[in-house]
């Protein structure tokens, strides 16, 4: 059974977000599915512009006040973490770990203030990959920040393969970020994931983007399903 003291929310702003993805005004004019969103406020921000966005995470079962009690239990040591590790990360857009902290706060806490009405809204939907639910080709991109390859010590290859084959199920384009591990090292699983995205056609890149925290954290990779 899936707990929030599992998740440590740790959510990312709309402009992250637009970094890390390389995204275009063509692409936020594009019907987007957010997977493992979390407390992120690329939804609230996003919506806000009037880019269509659904964010599906497996926090969305708990309320509002559950997730911000979490965010506030963790939230020093996640910091704590970050300043013992200072060496692991690129000081440059982000300069301190107080400032880094501080945005964080900002972004989880418009993701806090949007959630009664994104939930209402059916822009916050409970769902847990490997399965989502969603027609096939529900969405034009589909964008995964921050949960697979960078967890892949915690999720196994089988999973990564399945989640990524799910995600283009629902979505034409899918894109994925960072393509490191917590560690910092390549994901383990990027080439195996790769091969079975290729063996059902669809390219798959790994790209540059303009956003680097993890230091050598600077590339996505795109993949495109096959036109039906
Ligand atoms: C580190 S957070 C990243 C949040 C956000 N994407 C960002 O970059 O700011 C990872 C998120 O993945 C979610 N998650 C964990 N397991 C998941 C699964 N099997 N399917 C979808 N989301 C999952 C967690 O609940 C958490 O919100």
């Amino acid at each position: 059974m899936f707990t929030l003291d599992q998740v440590v929310p740790w959510g990312r702003s709309f402009d992250e977000y637009g970094a890390m993805f390389a995204l275009t005004a063509d692409d936020l004019a594009r019907r987007i599915l957010g997977c493992g969103d979390g407390p992120a406020s690329f939804n609230a921000e996003a919506s806000r512009r009037g880019t269509t966005v659904i964010s599906c995470d497996p926090i969305y079962r708990f309320s509002r006040e559950a997730i911000g009690s979490r965010i506030a239990a963790t939230y020093d040591q996640v910091i704590e973490q970050i300043r013992e590790n200072h060496s692991d990360f690129v000081w440059e857009a982000i300069p301190t770990p107080e400032e880094l902290g501080r945005r964080r706060l900002e972004a989880m806490g418009a993701f806090l203030d949007d959630y009664p009405a994104g939930v209402a809204q059916g822009r916050y939907v409970e769902a847990t990959l490997p399965f989502l639910p969603f027609a096939d080709a529900s969405f034009e991109l589909a964008l995964c920040s921050h949960l697979l390859f960078l967890y892949s010590l915690q999720l196994d290859a089988a999973f990564h393969r399945a989640s990524l084959l799910e995600l283009v199920r629902v979505a034409q384009e899918v894109r994925v970020f960072p393509l490191l591990t917590l560690g910092g090292e390549l994901s383990p699983h990027l080439e195996e994931s790769g091969a079975a995205l290729r063996a059902e056609g669809c390219t798959v890149a790994i790209e540059p983007v303009p956003y680097e925290f993890q230091r050598g954290g600077n590339a996505m990779l795109r993949i495109r399903r096959p036109a039906s």
